[in-house]
């Protein structure tokens, strides 16, 4: 038995934990951001496997039984692999769940016009996971994807309310707005972006939603554990959480709250 661990390159994680907490406070969670090698997003598939492989095995060595990939690249090229592959061989009571099967399965319910707009890393965009995805949940929308990669390291190194950081943000927004005039639907395919909503938002005309996933893979998570009992009885329920990082400690916990919303004490790992 253990807690359910929560892996993201970086900070981005944070913004979905914070939703599954709220959703399910009774649970433990152990979170591990891989900020020392963050971002992700333009890293080969090899490098993105390789690094997702090390930080699930982490999580599952410090008792975790299922681990949530909260990071899209992540989930977009290393999470098929771990499912199929590793988790024979690792130990297949275990679970990885990630986070584009469950923003892929609602985000159709969203749109009116059925012209839906994905912002997220290049890494992301390329693998076309969401083009995949969303066709097989809702085959009459049409998806459109803007790769946006300054936007972690913008946002990983505080840098998003910037003059120039606004700049790049706008630029990708306007990109996406102008690949069709019909989007009304915006998912931020990203963990990262939660954190600039707000200006997104006053970016996009008004009739223009912009959908943060941290709800919706919070609700994928509850429905989960009600259908598998088992893995259920699994994870510990004393309502704690605990922090990993493969940066500094003190670095980390001065970040981390702006994605967390309260103050956090990590601990550093190495590979
Ligand atoms: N939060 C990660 C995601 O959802 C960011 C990836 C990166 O490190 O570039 O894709």
């Amino acid at each position: 038995m253990g807690p359910i661990g929560i892996f993201d390159s970086g900070y981005g994680g944070l913004t979905i934990l914070n939703d599954i907490r709220k959703k399910l406070p009774e649970y433990d969670y152990l979170y591990l951001g891989d900020n020392a090698r963050a971002p992700y997003g333009t890293r080969s598939f090899e490098v993105v496997y390789e690094f997702t492989l090390q930080a699930v095995n982490e999580l599952f060595n410090r008792g975790c039984e299922l681990v949530i990939v909260a990071c899209n690249t992540a989930s977009a090229k290393a999470l098929r692999t771990i499912q199929q592959e590793d988790l024979v061989k690792i130990d297949a009571q275990k679970r990885v769940l990630g986070v584009i099967r469950p923003s892929s399965e609602i985000i159709g319910q969203y749109t009116q016009s059925n012209h839906i707009g994905i912002l997220a890393t290049q890494g992301t965009v390329d693998s076309e996971s969401y083009l995949i995805e969303i066709n097989k949940f809702s085959p009459q929308c049409d998806v459109y994807q803007q790769a946006c990669p300054m936007w972690v390291p913008l946002i990983e190194n505080n840098e998003q309310d910037t003059k120039a950081g606004r700049e790049f943000i706008k630029k990708d927004i306007e990109a996406l707005l102008a690949m069709n005039k019909r989007i009304d639907t915006i998912l931020l395919g990203c963990t990262h972006y939660p954190v600039i909503k707000e200006y997104i938002e006053s970016v996009v005309p008004e009739n223009v939603e912009i959908i943060a996933q941290g709800n919706i893979v919070a609700n994928s998570l509850a429905d989960y554990l009600l259908r598998h009992p088992l893995m259920n009885s699994q994870c510990t329920k004393n309502g704690t959480v605990h922090f990993l990082t493969t940066e500094n400690a003190e670095e980390f916990n001065k970040n981390a709250s702006n994605y967390f919303g309260e103050k956090v004490y990590s601990e550093h790992i190495r590979f």
